[in-house]
């Protein structure tokens, strides 16, 4: 498999990044809201349960329905003068920043900003999980599976829903969707088979979300954005078990060829994603604050611990679950591993483990 936005690629330093630097490209990646997928529709006659794990993950979905509007305290304020996470926890501008000893309250506002662009992001994701998990309805073979996908089209809307009031009440400003993150969506919604739409959503997607969820959550003071991201944490949990258990299936199912293909598809949009370094968010945003983004970039790389803390996002769930399933050899490990994305010995010990379910 060739590399995704092979035209979009340079040497920055000795990393490969892909950025889009075009406003009108940009602009008309936006403005693509209808997108061609193809769709293979099946019938079930089968009604009762084929896979028990599944049918109980449908059940615990059901227990676990909340409502976005009533059951969320929607009086908390999150209040922009006010630290969201410790300080030295923060995000990548205000540590740059404090580093530079930039004033406090300059701190605190890239702070929000970066954090308005990440859930505006998280929040374009959802709608592309929302989105796929309609196809999987249709698309799964066995009914446990429709079942499943169904009830997550539930809970995708209800993602969907929370993060775009929360963005709207309490941050007052949504940022567009990146470029990057738009073609690699389009790219999942687009997949030509319902177990590669399900290796890109439910195996990749859903476990970078659960590590970003995660990483907010455990950081956060702010109790209405934690109580929002955990919620909705608990619910991708679910989601990301579904993908590990269907995902289990087609494994074992696959022929070599088809083992093939998943992996380079899943190496092609990890590697693609981990390959834009953040540089659509820090084009937009950097700037405002004396930073000049490709410096940031750099000086991240330059940094001795780069690839330990660089692969943390994905060594979280994302790369361990790609391991258990098979789905990282030996062919791709090493790529993995140049990429930033794969790191450290322990991870080693960690395929001796049989598959968690
Ligand atoms: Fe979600
Ligand atoms: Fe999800």
């Amino acid at each position: 498999m060739e590399k995704l936005l092979a035209d979009h690629r340079r040497q920055l330093g000795d990393f490969e990044v892909v950025e889009f630097v075009d406003e009108q490209e940009i602009a008309a990646l936006r403005e693509k809201l209808d997108v061609p997928v193809p769709l293979e529709l099946h019938w079930s006659w089968e009604y009762g349960s084929e896979i028990e794990e599944l049918r109980a993950l449908y059940e615990r979905g059901k227990r676990g329905q909340w409502n976005a509007e009533t059951d969320i305290d929607w009086s908390i304020p999150f209040p922009r003068d006010e630290w969201f996470v410790p300080r030295e926890n923060a995000l990548l501008l205000p540590t740059l920043l404090t580093m530079m000893g930039v004033d406090e309250e300059t701190c605190r506002q890239a702070a929000f900003d970066e954090f308005a662009h990440l859930i505006s992001q998280l929040l374009h994701g959802e709608q592309a999980a929302l989105q796929l998990c309609g196809q999987l309805t249709n698309a799964c073979p066995t009914i446990d599976q429709k079942f499943y996908a169904a009830s997550q089209v539930a809970d995708e809307a209800r993602h969907v829903e929370v993060l775009a009031k929360f963005i709207e009440r309490k941050l007052g400003m949504i940022y567009p969707i990146d470029p990057t993150l738009k073609v690699l969506l389009d790219r999942l919604l687009e997949a030509p088979t319902w177990k590669l739409k399900t290796l890109g959503m439910q195996t990749l997607f859903e476990g970078m979300a659960v590590a970003i969820f995660d990483q907010i959550v455990r950081a956060a003071t702010n109790p209405l954005i934690k109580d929002i991201l955990r919620r909705v944490q608990i619910d991708e949990a679910r989601h990301a078990a579904f993908g590990v258990l269907t995902m289990r299936k087609v494994v074992q199912e696959a022929t070599e060829e088809e083992m093939a293909e998943m992996e380079d598809f899943a190496f092609a949009i990890l590697e693609t994603l981990n390959a834009n370094q953040q540089l659509d968010f820090l084009r937009q945003a950097a700037p405002k604050y004396g930073l000049d983004p490709e410096a940031v970039v750099q000086s991240l790389h330059a940094m001795p611990q780069w690839a330990q803390l660089n692969s943390e996002v994905y060594m979280h769930t994302v790369i361990p679950n790609l391991w258990r399933l098979g789905l990282i050899t030996e062919r791709t490990e090493e790529k993995y591993r140049k990429a930033g994305i794969l790191w450290g010995d322990r991870f080693e010990a960690r395929h001796q483990l049989p598959l968690a379910s």
